[in-house]
């Protein structure tokens, strides 16, 4: 990337931060402190990135610039309804909106895959199939929102188990017909061969780890090679009735832990009490931290 093109780009955040804190107080009489506070420090972050040696490619660069500077316009633009805007700046910035998830397109023809997946197969599993969880997954998206907006939480465990299922139905299955290809087989390379060689001791040995997960998975479900950036390591999981282990494909950013142990002792049955303590110690710093960190990886949206 050429030095001129980080040049122009660290001196266009510097413009736009003084732009910021000099329409500060007229953006804050229609936006929310937090709101504005985490546009700066996503452009705070960007910049920081742009005097590091390993920065992002030049791509990335100037799709989160874009993104950036469509979601400061936005600010401006429809004043009396923030909601709008940051929707529209997120549409801009590939963000599937809320109940708008689509079936992405065969990346192969139905029969690609012959012999060893028939036709039909790829037909029902692909048109029917996948187009019901992504229906399905839209519904229950839609009635959470609906319920965000009644205040109206009866059903909140009917559509978050329907969310769960149908997400994680979408999300899996939209990696899964990418992870198959009629000029597949083989063996993978590079650094994804040495890290399986690692973990797994050959390549053999993880196939045949693989194969015996998913075929072992009680009634229903999926076996799934993955790459955990904790422990910075591989490893082969089984999801049996994929919503068990909720929504696949998505990053925590904040979680509560309900199990007994984290309340009993003090609260007793009253886990709706220590739910309302809870939020007094949340740690919003370090969950910015992981948001913006996941941010950094992107998928083709669906
Ligand atoms: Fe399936």
């Amino acid at each position: 990337m050429s030095e001129q093109y980080i040049v122009s780009m660290q001196k266009w955040c510097e413009e736009i931060l003084e732009s910021y804190h000099h329409s500060y107080e007229e953006l804050s009489r229609n936006h929310h402190k937090d709101t504005l506070e985490n546009w700066k420090s996503e452009l705070e972050i960007f910049q920081a990135q742009l005097n590091k040696d390993d920065r992002p490619d030049n791509k990335e660069v100037y799709e989160r610039a874009d993104r950036l500077f469509t979601q400061f316009e936005a600010y401006f633009d429809d004043e009396n309804n923030e909601q709008e805007s940051i929707l529209r700046a997120h549409n801009e910035a590939g963000t599937v909106p809320i109940g708008g998830h689509t079936l992405p397109p065969l990346p192969y023809s139905y029969d690609a895959l012959e012999p060893y997946i028939d036709r039909e197969i790829m037909r029902l599993h692909h048109d029917k199939h996948h187009q019901s969880y992504v229906d399905g997954l839209n519904k229950a998206e839609k009635e959470m929102q609906k319920a965000r907006q009644t205040n109206n939480f009866e059903l909140i465990k009917h559509w978050e188990r329907e969310a769960a299922f149908h997400g994680a139905g979408h999300y899996l299955h939209t990696i899964f017909w990418n992870v198959m290809s009629p000029n597949g087989g083989g063996m993978p390379s590079g650094m994804l061969m040495r890290e399986i060689n690692q973990t797994f001791g050959s390549f053999e040995k993880f196939k045949t780890h693989f194969s015996e997960a998913a075929k072992n998975v009680e009634a229903v479900g999926w076996a799934i090679l993955v790459w955990a950036p904790r422990s910075r390591r591989l490893e082969i999981l089984q999801a049996e009735k994929h919503q068990n282990l909720s929504q696949w494909d998505v990053i925590p950013l904040l979680t509560l832990d309900v199990w007994e142990h984290a309340y009993y002792l003090q609260y007793k049955n009253e886990r709706k009490k220590y739910v309302e303590n809870w939020w007094n110690v949340v740690n919003w710093r370090e969950v910015e931290r992981r948001f913006h960190e996941a941010q950094q990886l992107k998928w083709k949206p669906f």
